[in-house]
């Protein structure tokens, strides 16, 4: 036998306090596939197909985590300080989501996209500037992301539904749809254009005077 067959056999077998580093190995599943034997009386192509709806669902929420990050960063102006805690709690809040999201789909035996590559390949939110932008404009880019995520989970709750997989129904209404119409209406009540201090005569009011 050839002396490094006798090495490799002796540091494979021997136990040592040793690291054994840079280690590599094929992939044990495939992107795009669902492991089949599982106890959860969910058909395969169901669970293929649940597991393709709900990646798209993770992509489009970890941007829009994302986006509520950059914009609790950037923000700027006299509603700084409520804004910034805000957007911080909104981002909270959908880190949560995608944690449920990727783990139903993990449940189901699917894998779930992971990596900024991936999610920025897949998401369907259009992407942000580098710069900082105004208020308004930040609001307004996080309330197209949720109009983006509200929409494709109407359809795919509809869709698990009638797939027979309830579970995956109950995440998409009970969790991620109520948290982004939730944060929707938070946003929205901030691109209400009412006087901050004086409020504004009536016409009737004014023309009497
Ligand atoms: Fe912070």
């Amino acid at each position: 036998m050839a002396k490094t067959d006798n090495h490799q056999r002796r540091t494979s077998s021997t136990v040592s306090a040793q690291p054994r580093l840079h280690q590599n190995a094929r992939e044990i599943q495939s992107f795009g596939t669902v492991t089949y034997l599982l106890p959860l009386d969910l058909e395969e192509p169901v669970r293929l197909e649940v597991t393709a709806q709900l990646n798209q669902v993770l992509a489009d929420t970890m941007t829009l985590r994302d986006l509520y990050k950059k914009s609790h960063w950037q923000t700027a102006g006299p509603t700084f300080y409520q804004l910034h805690l805000l957007f911080d709690k909104h981002y909270g809040e959908q880190a949560e989501l995608v944690d449920s999201i990727a783990e139903r789909i993990q449940l189901v035996g699917g894998l779930s996209i992971a990596m900024a590559h991936d999610v920025a390949e897949t998401t369907r939110i259009d992407r942000p500037p580098r710069g900082r932008e105004e208020v308004p404009v930040q609001l307004s880019r996080l309330l197209d992301a949720h109009q983006v995520i509200i929409r494709e989970v109407r359809e795919f709750a509809r869709l698990s539904d009638e797939l027979g997989d309830a579970g995956t129904n109950d995440l998409l209404v009970s969790d991620v749809l109520r948290t982004n119409e939730l944060q929707v209406w938070f946003l929205s009540e901030h691109l209400v254009n009412v006087p901050l201090v004086v409020a504004k005569e009536s016409p009737e009011k004014a023309g009497a005077a």
